[in-house]
Order: C-alpha cells, then structure tokens, then sequence
C-alpha cells in the first residue's frame, strides 16, 4: 500500500530549509483535513493557514522558539470550537438536510438528542471532545503530506493561550488545539532525518481478539 511507504517515508521534521510548498499541494493537504469524519459530522474544528512570513515570526516565541515554523512554508493551526451550543448544532443538520434535499423532521430527534446531550456540560468537557475531532483532520492532513511528500512537523509544543490571542481564536469562539508545519526538510542540518522510527513493539500494540 502506497499509504504505509508514505508513512515511513515521514518524520516529525526538526529542520526545514525554508522552500516554498506548492499551493496546489497545501490545497490537497487541507482537502484531507476537510473530508476527515467527525462525531455525528459536526466538523468541530477550523484549520487557519499561515503563510505571512511577519505571523509566522510572532508565532515562534509561543512555539518554544521551534525553527520549522519559520523555515516551514506554511504553518496550519488547527482550532476546535470552545463550547457545544444549539446554533452550532442545528446550523450543521440545517445544513445537512438542504444539501441531502431531506425535510428537517428525517433528523429531528438525532439533532434534538446531540443538543440534550452536549448542551448541559461544561464548556470543558465539550472543548475536549471538539478538540479530539480536530486530531482527526490533524492526522488525515499529516498523511496527506506524507503522500504528497511535504515535510511536516505535528505540534503541541505552544502556548495555546498565546496563540489563542495572536489570532483573536476565542472571539471566534475557538481555540488552538495542533500545529502543523508544512515544507522541506534540510536533511544535511536535520538530527532526526536518518534516525531509526521507533515504535511500541506491535506485540504490546495490538491485542488480536480472535
Ligand atoms: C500531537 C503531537 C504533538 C507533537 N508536538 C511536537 C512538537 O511540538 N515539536 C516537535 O518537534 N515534534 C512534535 N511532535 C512529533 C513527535 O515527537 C513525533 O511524531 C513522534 O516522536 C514520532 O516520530 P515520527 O513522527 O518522526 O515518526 C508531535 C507529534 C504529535 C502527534
């Protein structure tokens, strides 16, 4: 499966040399994020794309300094919404039932249920469980690059809070859960690119129920 060489192929790059990606490329690679599945399709999550060069220079102190967001191309921050409310959800079956030509009653009680259920908790709980559908298209974008050979560098070292404020994130009514850098790697300046992938062995990985 080309899938598997592509996910070999990829490494959680630690130095970029600064090339530019191809717009037709990110585009494919934000077309993964966008098709990823989400818990009953709510698609929980927004991904901003940063290329500006004078962004990407007030994003690296947040990022513990980390060099690929500036050497990268284009620097994806993806964001979960920080609550569950009745607009969001019923905007998202609205949508659903236009586009599928259905009348609203076909998912009524579906709709009515997801709104009982996640209104009434915490904001916490359900930025969590927002948060978890963004690792989705995290992941999906992740191996999109790999296929397209783009490096990539996935991200949790930065201060959400601060990135959250640099891009007005909670006035959207969202906040940053991954980074994902996108570029090339400087394989002569880059420690880990010849570095053996290291993985769980698969005998504690996997627990075959036969
Ligand atoms: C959610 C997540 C957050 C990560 N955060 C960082 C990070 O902030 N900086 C970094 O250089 N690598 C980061 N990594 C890369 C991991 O360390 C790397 O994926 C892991 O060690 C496996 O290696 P590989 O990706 O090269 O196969 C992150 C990976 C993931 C999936």
């Amino acid at each position: 499966m080309e899938l598997l060489s592509a996910l070999n192929w990829r490494y959680a790059t630690k130095k970029m040399n600064g090339e530019k990606v191809d717009q037709n490329l990110v585009d494919q690679i934000l077309e993964a994020a966008y098709l990823a599945p989400t818990s009953s399709g709510l698609q929980p999550f927004q991904v901003f794309v940063i290329s500006n060069e004078e962004l990407k220079e007030k994003i690296k102190p947040i990022a513990y300094n980390q060099s690929q967001i500036t050497d990268a191309s284009h620097v994806l921050v993806f964001a979960a919404w920080d609550n569950y409310t009745e607009e969001r959800i019923s905007t998202v079956f609205t949508r659903m039932v236009t586009e599928r030509n259905m009348p609203e009653e076909a998912v009524a009680d579906y709709k009515n249920n997801l709104i009982a259920m996640y209104t009434p908790r915490p904001a916490e709980v359900n930025f969590d469980h927002a948060a978890r559908q963004s690792y989705i298209g995290f992941g999906m974008a992740i191996a999109a690059a790999a296929e397209l050979k783009v490096d990539a560098t996935p991200m949790e070292g930065f201060v959400a809070d601060q990135l959250d404020e640099l891009l007005g994130l909670r006035e959207k009514g969202l906040r940053s859960t991954t980074i994902l850098t996108l570029g090339y790697r400087d394989a002569a300046n880059d420690w880990l690119v010849n570095l053996k992938k290291v993985r769980t062995p698969k005998e504690e990985f996997l627990t075959i129920l036969d």
